[in-house]
Parts: C-alpha cells; structure tokens; sequence
C-alpha cells in the first residue's frame, strides 16, 4: 500500500498558484490584521512583491505597478524627507529601504523620485549616523545593527555611499562581532542570525568583507541547522523557522558556504510549512502563514535551487533579484558555483 509515499511525494509540492492566490488575498483583503499592521505595511509590500518576483509572478494581475507606485509615493513625508510606512506616517529607515526596493525593481534610475527627492532621502539617510559610526532608524534615536545594513544598502541603491560612511559604519559593525563568531544587535549584545546577516550583508555591500573570521562566522551559522528537520533557528536551543532559511542561507551563501549545510534537509522543511489548503508559508510546520515567512521561505528556497522552481535567482546580499541588482552593484554573486 503507498499511501506513506502518496502523502510524502504531495508534501515535497511547491504549490505556486496557491502561493499567489495567499499573496493576493493580502493585499485585498483589508482587514485589521491586513499585513499586519500599520507600521508594517511598507515591509508588507515588499515582501509581497519580493514572492512575487522571485516566483517570476510580478505583473499587472497580480499587483499592479501603478498602484503598487502610487502608494509607496503617497507614504513620502515630505518633512523628513524620506518615506513612512503608511501615508502620513513619520519616515523611518525601515521603510525607506522597502520603498528603494520596490522603486527600483520597478525603474533602476528611480525615475519615478525627482532630483529633489533624491537628494532629500540621502540627506535622511546620511543624518541618521551617529559619529561612532553606527546608525538609528528615526530621530528619535534608537540604535540597533539592523540600521546599519538598512541605511547602507539605500545609500547603494541611491549610488550615494561613500569611503568615509563605509570607514565608521564597519568599524561599528565590527565593534558588534562576538567570541561565538556570530553578530549581535549592538557592541556586547547576544548573537543571533539574523543579525549575521545584516552585518555580513552590510560588510559585502562596503566592500569589507575582508575584516571577517569567515570561517568562524560560517561555523556558528551552520550550526544553526536544526537536526532532524532540517531547519535553521536564530540562536542556540531555539526552534526552527522558515525565516532563518533566508537570513542563515543568504549569509552563508555571501561567504561562499552554502555547501556547510544540508540544503536537501533545509529545502524539505520549508515545504512543510506551506499551507496546503489556503497557500501561503508558516514559521514551523503547521502554524499560522504570514506574508513575512512566506516571502524568505521562496526567497530562501530560491537560494537553494532557483532553476528547479523556475524562479528569479535573488541577490543573497540585497534581497532583490540579481537580474536587477546587477545594474548597480559591484557586489558579485557567485551563489551558483557553491552548488555545481
Ligand atoms: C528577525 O525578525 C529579523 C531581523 C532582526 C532582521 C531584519 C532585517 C531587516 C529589517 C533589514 C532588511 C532586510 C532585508 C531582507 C532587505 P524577528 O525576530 O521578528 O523574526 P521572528 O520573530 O520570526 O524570529
Ligand atoms: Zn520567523
């Protein structure tokens, strides 16, 4: 009798047009937990286009470019000079990443942005460094790696990065480098993996890569993969989740280690998470889906094969698909060779 092997082999399914129909239903169904919340909705958008992209189903049914366009514009915050989450939000770090993002997925010259526009979010941007060389979200002051990466990855995507910033910003991140060979939020603070990856990240996108023990970095990341699921948690003792697929692999895969893991493993645990029924991907087997696990479960599935899914190849670096990153980054991405 196969009915073991039936339900196994529909297990290993990526049920794509489910996928889509969950992402859909996000953006038109707007309820109170509609992406969330408020504060998060940039991010949302991001991530809903991101799955979208990366499962190559960005277009004019799924989410139209001109509404998409119209609301990131509408969030500009005209005092600060750079973009909230919703309209009339104040402008934060967070979103303006997310809002660069989508721009220039859309038009690489951000043509859609005026000259003084531009000039307006690099000043934001620039302004929120502090002279230890770390970075805050907002003025009101709070400092957390995550700013880091986040600010310089929009000053790459405005092509307004400069020696100076990259000089202090990776000495700071560098301050944030623990014994363990992982990264914490601030100087002293605990590792975790995500954190490895916005300082990685950050260090590959300045060019500065070679300040890091790589080995050791990839060592405590590879032992993030949790045995017998196969998934990645954050820290030591805690449980797996589709999230650390992205933030673990993508990192791993800077440093030309994604060999170090068990990508097989990791690959079938993601696919546990998928919703069967209504689509969409959770953080463990069986939980509530989100737009959030569900967009770095197909960003991390597409670091793993993308030609097997048929997918986009995304840039472990920016998050974006290399067919855009590559008309402005000086960053290489090797990802391929790490497999073959
Ligand atoms: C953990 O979230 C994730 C982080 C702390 C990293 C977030 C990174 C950014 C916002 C930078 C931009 C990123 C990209 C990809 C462009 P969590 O602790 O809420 O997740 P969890 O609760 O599911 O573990
Ligand atoms: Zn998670």
């Amino acid at each position: 009798m196969a009915l073991g092997s039936a339900s196994d082999s529909f297990e290993n399914v990526f049920i794509k047009d489910k996928h889509i129909n969950f992402i859909i239903e996000q953006e038109s169904n707007r309820s109170y937990e509609y992406w969330l919340s408020e504060h998060l909705r940039m991010n949302g958008l991001y991530w809903g286009v991101t799955a979208l992209i990366t499962m190559k189903s960005l277009n004019d049914k799924t989410l139209a470019q001109k509404d998409v366009i119209d609301y990131i514009l509408s969030c500009w915050d005209e005092k600060s000079g750079a973009f909230g989450a919703f309209p009339k939000h104040d402008a934060h770090i967070l979103s303006t990443l997310s809002a660069l993002q989508i721009l220039k997925i859309y038009n690489n010259d951000l043509s859609m942005l005026t000259s003084e526009q531009k000039a307006k979010l690099t000043k934001f941007i620039k302004g929120l460094q502090l002279p230890n060389g770390s970075f805050q979200g907002d003025s009101f002051g709070e400092v957390d790696t995550r700013f880091t990466y986040t600010a310089i990855s929009a000053l790459a995507l405005l092509d307004e990065l400069t020696p100076s910033i990259c000089k202090s910003a990776s000495e700071f991140v560098m301050k944030c480098y623990n014994f363990d060979g992982g990264f914490g939020l601030v100087p002293g603070s605990e590792s975790h993996a995500a954190q490895a990856f916005v300082c990685v990240g950050a260090l590959a996108i300045m060019e500065k890569l070679n300040l890091l023990e790589d080995v050791k970095v990839s060592s405590w990341l590879s032992e993030r993969q949790v045995l017998p699921s196969g998934g990645f948690n954050g820290r030591p003792e805690k449980l797996p989740d589709v999230c650390y697929s992205w933030w673990v692999l993508s990192t791993l895969s800077i440093l030309q280690k994604k060999h170090w893991v068990d990508l097989s493993k990791l690959e079938t645990f993601i696919l546990s998470c998928q919703d069967y029924e209504k689509g969409g991907i959770s953080d463990r087997p069986d939980n509530q889906t989100d737009i959030y696990h569900t967009c770095f479960g197909i960003c991390g599935l597409s670091l793993i094969d993308y030609e097997k899914y048929g997918f986009e190849e995304i840039d472990p670096v920016y998050c974006m698909p290399t067919r855009v990153t590559k008309k402005f980054t000086k960053w290489k991405n090797t990802n391929q060779e790490q497999t073959k």
